[in-house]
């Protein structure tokens, strides 16, 4: 089946089945190995990436269900790894093995787009289906209140011109 979609805000179009799960098109047929496997059955986040916005397992997601959508992986995060969220991850240095670490940060991504001002609440809600075998949770939790405080700067900056 041919499947048109846009990646990272480039289109693309995949010759593949209809059921191949969205991560292994983005890995193998796309070369795009930032996105990681880590349960297979839509359990440990590991697998996010965002479908036309939303953070989404990519290993649970048919290939055919994104014709015509928007998908965003770690890599078109940001163009150059600024995005707050990544400089506040390198701030705190939070990954340890940093195998689930793609994962957290687009869904991290997904809760900061709908709640500029997240508190622990809500961030342990937003985050709890994602995984962490090296158990890095308080400090993904600190470093998504650093990038909601970072990006408030940027907003208060660019009201400022
Ligand atoms: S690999 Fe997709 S949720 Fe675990
Ligand atoms: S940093 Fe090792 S699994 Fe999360």
């Amino acid at each position: 089946m041919k499947v048109a979609f846009k990646v990272n805000g480039r289109s693309t179009t995949v010759d593949v089945a209809a059921d191949t799960p969205l991560l292994w098109v983005l890995r193998d047929a796309l070369d795009m190995k930032g996105t990681k496997y880590g349960c297979g059955a839509g359990l440990c986040g590991a697998c996010t990436v965002h479908f036309n916005g939303a953070p989404t397992r990519s290993c649970s997601l048919p290939v055919s269900a994104v014709q015509g959508a928007s998908i965003t992986t770690i890599e078109g995060l940001s163009p150059d790894g600024t995005h707050a969220l990544q400089r506040a991850w390198d701030e705190l240095d939070v990954p340890q093995c940093g195998y689930c670490q793609a994962g957290q940060i687009m869904a991290a991504a997904g809760l900061l787009a709908r709640n500029a001002k997240p508190t622990d609440a809500d961030i342990d809600a937003a985050m709890n289906g994602n995984v962490c075998r090296c158990a890095t949770y308080l400090r993904i939790r600190q470093a998504i209140h650093r990038a909601a405080e970072l990006k408030a700067q940027v907003r208060v900056t660019e009201a400022g011109k």
